[in-house]
């Protein structure tokens, strides 16, 4: 079964939509780990569905670099298919994320490359877009700059609110996330090119 380590920072809405859809035999990829930088409120998802957790924080270590080298042993001690980063609040460095791209995806709340970076669904609202959205890419070593796979729009209500804004962007974002990892997992949606010639 094609499996899949999620890292989380948050509350973990896509996480749990992800875990549910999983739950299903009919799904073809597995949830077998969750981890976080933090003691996440998201975690208690993973818990409720029987997964395995782990929390790697990056203080205590010398370097970003020494934390990742950690972050990343717990990661493959699970031996996934596909690393999904769903609302995981850190740039990872070099080390981690040239061990697993292609195979690590990001969701992101806006239409990139519009509006990277931590807040992007207050830098819409800033900058007056009438239509925003939800993007699932390939994880580089930049902020929000990898191979773009999916992408949905969401109208901004005129003087609607970064939370909700953020809340109709999520709803979005989970049903994306469970087709993403779907067509990954049966092959529909290619992360690499060389998996064409395979
Ligand atoms: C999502 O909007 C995701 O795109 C962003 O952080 C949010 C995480 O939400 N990177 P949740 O923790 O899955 O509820």
């Amino acid at each position: 079964m094609f499996s899949v380590v999620v890292l989380i920072s948050g509350g973990g809405s896509n996480l749990r939509a992800l875990l549910t859809a999983a739950a299903s035999p009919l799904y073809p990829a597995k949830v077998v780990s969750v981890g976080s930088d933090k003691p996440a409120t998201g975690l208690e998802h993973a818990e409720e569905f029987g997964v395995p957790t782990f929390v790697v924080e990056p203080s205590g270590f010398e370097s970003r670099e020494t934390w990742a080298e950690i972050l990343l042993s717990n990661i493959e001690f699970h031996k996934p298919d596909l690393v999904v980063l769903a609302g995981f609040m850190r740039v990872l460095p070099a080390n981690i994320v040239n061990k697993l791209s292609p195979r690590m995806i990001n969701l992101h709340p806006s239409l990139l490359p519009d509006f990277p970076g931590a807040n992007a669904v207050a830098d819409a609202l800033a900058a007056g877009a009438s239509v925003t959205g939800a993007t699932v890419h390939i994880v580089d070593e930049g902020v929000d700059t990898g191979k773009v796979l999916t992408q949905a729009s969401i109208p901004v209500a005129p003087g609607i609110s970064e939370i909700d804004l953020h809340e109709q962007i999520k709803l979005v974002e989970q049903q994306q996330l469970v087709q993403a990892v779907r067509d990954i997992a049966t092959g529909l949606l290619l992360l690499a090119e060389k998996e064409q010639n395979a």
